[in-house]
């Protein structure tokens, strides 16, 4: 059924043609590399988060396109606490600015914004923008854009143990009722699919507290470029990457 496949045209102007069953649903990325492109570049660390915005911007078009269903961006880590309060203060600043601009084109694109991380800490200014993301695409059916905003994954499974915890305790939940989907809906992400391929650029090998309960079974790629330089070619390549993996979740081929 070749019309059925998804068609991905490449750059050099060769179809790439991914059967829909081999395309990730969920894309997770960590969107690393700011401050080093600005210094490469003699530019405040502050210049290479804006233009970590404008690739931000340039991927959920993308992956919009695509069809993908889930996109996950690691925008603040609950470590990221530990940066100048000047950087902080500007990270902080990023979702309003960003969703000022762009939130229309989301709302009109479809795209259901969510976010996973804790609120507590958080600036008013940047609850309000995000909750008002959140609140103006509810109810839109595309593509789910998960801003992971102050998450950590370590804080995430601690927070679903002592929920169901409290369960045990209050007598509502025996020892052996909880099971793998019971942790999953005591996460930020409950209800999202894991993330099929995990995206990070910038040159690091390391997962840094990001989704390590949704990552069991990703595909993980990483590429040696910077995020502000991240394109629609480099999703393209990792798409199409992920699409000859062999997934085989720990059983064999018979
Ligand atoms: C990591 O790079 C990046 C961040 C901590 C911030 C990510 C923010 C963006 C990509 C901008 C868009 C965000 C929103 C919320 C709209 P780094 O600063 O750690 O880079 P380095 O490792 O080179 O210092």
């Amino acid at each position: 059924m070749p019309f059925a496949w998804k068609k991905i045209l490449k750059k050099n102007n060769k179809t790439v043609k991914i059967p829909p069953e081999r395309m990730p649903k969920h894309i997770a990325i960590i969107m690393d590399g700011n401050g080093r492109w600005a210094a490469q570049r003699g530019l405040p660390r502050t210049a290479g988060h804006h233009a970590g915005m404008a690739a931000l911007r340039r991927t959920i078009r993308a992956a919009n396109d695509l069809g993908i269903k889930v996109l996950t961006v690691y925008a603040f880590s609950t470590e990221n606490w530990n940066r100048p309060a000047a950087e902080v203060d500007f990270l902080m600043r990023l979702p309003s600015e960003f969703l000022r601009t762009d939130l229309p084109e989301l709302v009109a694109k479809n795209v259901k914004v969510m976010m996973s991380g804790s609120y507590e800490g958080l600036p008013q200014h940047t609850i309000e923008a995000v909750n008002e993301a959140i609140n103006k695409t509810a109810n839109n059916t595309g593509m789910i854009l998960n801003f992971a905003l102050n998450y950590g994954s370590r804080a995430e499974i601690v927070k679903a143990v002592r929920e169901i915890s409290q369960a045990v305790a209050a007598g509502s939940l025996q020892v052996d009722e909880i099971n793998e989907e019971m942790i999953s809906n005591h996460l930020y992400t409950a209800g999202l699919p894991d993330p099929d391929l995990l995206i990070r650029p910038s040159g690091e090998i390391r997962l840094s507290n990001f989704l390590l309960w949704q990552l069991a079974y990703a595909e993980l790629w990483f590429v040696d470029i910077y995020w502000p330089d991240f394109t629609r070619e480099h999703l393209l390549a990792a798409i199409e990457a992920f699409s000859q993996r062999d997934r085989r979740f720990g059983a064999i081929k018979l």
